[in-house]
C-alpha cells in the first residue's frame, strides 16, 4: 500500500454545467465509477450540482467507512435518507449511532436469526412450490416480493397481511424511484409541488401510516420471535421509553435496508448462474451432498461454503449498495487533500471491485477468489459490499443466510436458464442497483 504521501488525487474530466457527472452515472454507472482510478486514488467529481470526492483505493475507502467521526453520516445521499427513515440507526450521525445500534443489535444476534429462519423457510418454500415442473418470471418483482414478504414477517410477526405488504411496497417503488433523481437536483427543485414530488411526498406518508398501524398491532402480539418485539425489550432493559417514532425509523430503516438489497443479490446471482453453468453444476452438487431435505435449512447454511462463495462475488459484481454518501464533520485530509468541514464524499464500492489492481481478471464470474488462500491475498478494504466500521451492515449475517437459503434450496432442486434476451443494463439511477429486464427459466431437475 503506498504511504499517506504517495496516495493521488485527481479531478475527473467530463463534467457537464449544472448536472456534471450526472450523465455518465446515468447511462453507464459502473464503467464509469471502475474509471476512475485511472485520475487519482481519491478524486474529485460532480454529483449534480455538489462537489464530490470518491475514495478509490481500497485504504482510503476503508479509512473513510472506518473513520466515522470525521466521515459522518450525511450528504446528499443520506439527507434523502433520513426523509424516509427519520434518525434511525442506518441515518442517524455518529452522536446518536452507538445507542441506535446497541438497542438494535439484539435483534440481530445469532439465536434471533435462527428465529427468523423459520420464516425464510416458509416463504423460500411457497415460492418454489408454486413453480411446479417449469416456470418462467421476471426476476426482480418476485424475488422483491420474497424479500420483503420475509423482512415484513420477521420484523412484526408472521401476523402481517399481504395487503400491508404490498402498501409499503408500493410506499418503496416510489421513493426510492425518485431516490437518485433528487440527488441530482438542487434542493429547491425537490420542494417544488411538482407531481413528481407530490407523489413522492404522498408515498412516504403512506408508509409511515402503514409502518405506523402495523407497531400499533403487533405491540398487542405475544410472539417475541421478531425484530420488533427484541427492539421493545431492549429498550425495556435500557429503561427508556419507547417513543413510537423512534420505533417507526428503526423499522423502516430496517424494511428498506433488507428487502432490496437482498432481492438484488439473489436476482444477479441466478442470472450469474444461468450465465455459468459449471458453476451452477458445481453449486448443484453442493446442496446435493449437504441437504439433508428438498429446501436448505438455517443449521445448514455454514456447510455449504461454494453457495457462499457465490454470494460474495455476486456482491463484489454487482454490489447493491453501489453509490451512498458521507459528510466531514471537521476538517480533515485525505490523500494530501486538505478537505473542509461539510464536504460531501462518495462512497462506492465500485472502483475498488472492478480494479485489475485489486482482483484479477475483476470483470470475470470467478467465485473461487473467495476461497481462502486467496482471499487473505487481498489488499485490505478489497471488499465493501456491506460497509465496514462501526457502521458495518448490521443485516450481513441474516441477508446472507437468507440468500444462501434460498440459492441452496433452487439449486437442489431446478435448474436455471436465462430467458433470451435479457437486458442487464442497470435501471438508471436505481438506489439498488438491478438489471432493467430479466427473465428466468426454472426447470426442475430431473433427479430431485
Ligand atoms: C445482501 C444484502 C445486503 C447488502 C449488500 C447490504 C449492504 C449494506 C451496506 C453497504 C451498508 C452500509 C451503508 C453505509 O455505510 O452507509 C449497510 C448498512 C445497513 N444494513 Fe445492510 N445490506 C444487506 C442486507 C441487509 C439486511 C437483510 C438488513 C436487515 C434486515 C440490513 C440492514 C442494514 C442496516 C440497519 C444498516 C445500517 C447499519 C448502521 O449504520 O449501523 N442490511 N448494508
Amino acid at each position: 500500500m503506498p504511504e499517506e504521501k504517495t496516495f493521488r488525487s485527481g479531478v475527473v474530466p467530463g463534467r457537464w454545467p449544472l448536472i456534471g457527472h450526472a450523465w455518465p452515472l446515468f447511462k453507464a454507472p459502473f464503467a464509469f465509477l471502475a474509471s476512475l482510478p485511472q485520475h487519482g486514488d481519491l478524486v474529485e467529481m460532480r454529483l449534480g450540482p455538489t462537489p464530490v470526492h470518491v475514495p478509490t483505493h481500497p485504504e482510503l475507502l476503508r479509512r473513510t467507512l472506518v473513520d466515522d467521526r470525521t466521515f459522518d453520516k450525511g450528504g446528499t445521499y443520506y439527507d434523502r435518507a433520513r426523509e424516509m427513515a427519520g434518525n434511525g440507526v442506518a441515518t442517524c450521525t455518529h452522536q446518536d449511532h452507538r445507542r441506535q445500534r446497541r438497542l438494535l443489535q439484539p435483534a440481530f444476534a445469532e439465536p434471533q436469526l435462527a428465529r427468523y429462519a423459520t420464516v425464510m423457510e416458509q416463504q423460500i418454500a411457497a415460492l418454489t412450490d408454486s413453480w411446479g415442473a417449469e416456470r418462467s418470471f421476471e426476476a426482480y418483482p418476485v424475488l422483491y416480493g420474497l424479500a420483503l414478504r420475509i423482512v415484513t414477517r420477521t420484523l412484526f410477526s408472521t401476523l402481517v397481511d399481504e395487503a400491508v405488504t404490498d402498501e409499503i411496497r408500493h410506499s418503496f417503488d416510489v421513493v426510492f424511484g425518485n431516490f437518485f433523481r433528487q440527488m441530482f437536483l438542487p434542493r429547491a427543485v425537490n420542494r417544488l409541488p411538482l407531481p413528481g414530488n407530490r407523489r413522492h411526498r404522498a408515498a412516504l406518508a403512506l408508509l409511515r401510516a402503514a409502518v405506523e398501524r402495523v407497531i400499533a398491532e403487533s405491540r398487542k402480539d405475544e410472539d417475541d420471535g421478531n425484530v420488533l418485539a427484541a427492539l421493545l425489550a431492549a429498550h425495556e432493559a435500557e429503561g427508556a421509553a419507547v417513543v413510537d417514532a423512534e420505533l417507526r425509523d428503526h423499522v423502516v430503516t430496517v424494511l428498506a435496508a433488507g428487502s432490496e438489497t437482498v432481492a438484488s443479490t439473489l436476482t444477479w446471482a441466478l442470472y450469474l448462474l444461468s450465465e455459468h453453468p459449471e458453476v451452477q453444476h458445481a453449486l448443484q452438487q453442493e446442496a446435493d451432498a449437504r441437504l439433508v431435505g428438498p429446501l436448505a435449512v438455517w443449521d445448514e447454511v455454514p456447510e455449504l461454503p461454494l453457495t457462499h462463495r457465490v454470494i460474495t462475488e455476486t456482491i463484489r459484481l454487482y454490489p447493491p449498495g453501489w453509490l451512498f454518501t458521507r459528510v466531514t464533520a471537521t476538517a480533515t485530509e485525505l490523500a494530501g487533500r486538505r478537505l473542509a468541514p461539510g464536504t460531501t464524499i462518495v462512497i462506492t464500492p465500485v472502483p475498488v471491485h472492478r480494479n485489475p489492481a485489486v482482483f484479477a481478471r475483476p470483470d470475470a464470474f470467478d467465485p473461487d477468489r473467495w476461497l481462502p488462500a486467496r482471499a487473505a491475498a487481498l489488499p485490505r478494504g478489497a471488499f465493501a459490499g456491506f460497509g465496514a466500521g462501526a457502521r458495518k451492515c448490521i443485516g450481513d449475517a441474516y441477508g446472507v443466510g437468507e440468500c444462501a437459503l434460498a440459492l441452496a434450496s433452487v439449486a437442489r432442486r431446478w435448474t436455471v436458464a436465462t430467458v433470451p434476451v435479457p437486458d442487464v443494463r442497470p435501471v438508471p439511477l436505481a438506489a439498488f442497483y438491478r438489471p432493467r429486464r430479466l427473465f428466468l427459466r426454472v426447470k426442475r431437475r430431473s433427479a430431485s
